[in-house]
């Protein structure tokens, strides 16, 4: 059955712009589902530093990422039965994950996976190639920026929050380098997509920002 009716929102954007935070809100706004596609990169980095498996042999990583046993339960992200919800947060699988994002065998693996998301009533798709690569036909497509430093302030606040200790001046070299390799690859690079309305949430609450993407879909075929 094609799914091309069922009504997609992507929200792309680069790390710590609060594109998660501001997917899940409007998906709980609106009733869809929620597809959180770095998470799946995240997956695939934790589990290839566990079984120690080389970060360049892309043929390797790809059957990883296929044989994944995935399971999201609301909030909750679980690898084989096991939560892995905070695990899979922690900055080394963050840079690991944008590391093996280059590799296409594994972009191509998990291709079919994200497309599977597009579930009725609908979808919002949060990460950094759904309105460029996996929904291209999507109903509406967001692009969610803000400067490296408030972004770097943002992720700080949160490793604080959670008690883990962080530099901000490693942190914004990290999240600088990541930007980079995000923006420059290959495949699927982190640019706007055609037609996406481009949201800079520097100076703007997270309320702000969903109450938007909302007045966005709101607009459409009006
Ligand atoms: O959104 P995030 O920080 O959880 O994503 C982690 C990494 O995964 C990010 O640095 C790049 C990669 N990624 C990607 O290449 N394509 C996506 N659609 C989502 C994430």
């Amino acid at each position: 059955m094609p799914t091309s009716h069922i009504p997609v929102i992507t929200i792309d954007g680069p790390t710590a712009s609060g594109k998660g935070t501001v997917a899940h809100k409007v998906a709980e706004k609106l009733g869809f589902h929620l597809l959180d596609s770095g998470a799946l990169y995240r997956l695939t980095a934790l589990q290839a530093l566990r079984r120690s498996t080389p970060l360049n042999d892309e043929h390797a990583l790809a059957k990883l990422a296929e044989h994944l046993h995935i399971h999201f339960s609301g909030d909750a992200i679980f690898l084989s039965n096991e939560n892995v919800t905070d695990a899979i947060r922690a900055e080394e699988v963050g840079n690991t994950a944008s590391k093996i994002a280059v590799l296409p065998p594994l972009r191509h693996a998990l291709y079919g996976l994200q497309l599977g998301f597009r579930k009725a009533p609908g979808l919002v798709a949060d990460g950094r190639d759904m309105g460029t690569v996996i929904f291209p036909n999507a109903q509406l497509k967001v692009f969610l920026t803000a400067s490296a430093e408030a972004r770097a302030e943002r992720r700080y606040k949160q490793l604080i929050g959670k008690g883990i200790s962080a530099n901000m001046d490693d942190l914004l070299m990290d999240l600088r380098a990541r930007d980079d390799r995000d923006m420059h690859r290959a495949i699927a690079p982190l640019v706007p997509a055609e037609g996406a309305h481009v949201l800079d949430t520097s100076n703007m609450t997270v309320e702000t920002a969903v109450e938007q993407v909302l007045g966005w879909y709101a607009a459409i075929g009006k």
